[in-house]
């Protein structure tokens, strides 16, 4: 287990898509425990292997709600339902943080690391975790979709 460098601002990788995983091999193994490692160390809540310059489609989100330890492989959103304007940060983006609007409940169908399918509803902060996370996936990155900053920097 290792704590991996963290791509940050402009970095171009972070806009780039990642690939679905085909087979979770020992290297995927690895690059979970790793991303694991990485984002308890940097005290956030969800990293996408993007963020540690793996063009992966592999995510691990632990909101501090008990028993959650998530691992989401190749994952996409099934279903959303209502609205959340709340504020957001990224491990990316370091000191900034901002509003975004998010669903407030959002369900996901991923895998797990062991590669079975599960399905995961998520209320406030998981729900959050999931869109921003899986934005991660596609290059989008939460300062795209901000109201509001919280510093006055912008
Ligand atoms: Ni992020």
């Amino acid at each position: 287990m290792a704590i991996r460098n963290i791509r940050t601002n402009d970095d171009p990788i972070l806009r780039k898509n990642s690939r679905k995983v085909e087979e979770i091999d020992r290297r995927t193994q690895i690059l979970i425990d790793d991303m694991f490692d990485t984002m308890y160390d940097a005290g956030g809540v969800g990293l996408a292997a993007v963020q540690v310059g793996i063009l992966k489609q592999v995510i691990v989100i632990d909101t501090d709600q008990p028993g959650e330890r998530l691992v989401l492989i190749n994952p996409e959103i099934i279903a959303t339902e209502g609205e959340n304007n709340t504020p957001e940060g990224c491990l990316s983006i370091p000191g900034k943080a901002g509003y975004v609007t998010r669903p407030d409940k959002v369900t996901v169908r991923a895998m797990d690391r062991d590669g079975n399918v599960y399905e995961k509803t998520g209320t406030g902060l998981l729900a959050k975790a999931f869109c921003h996370e899986i934005d991660h996936l596609s290059g989008v990155l939460y300062i795209d979709k901000v109201n509001k900053w919280i510093n006055d920097e912008e």
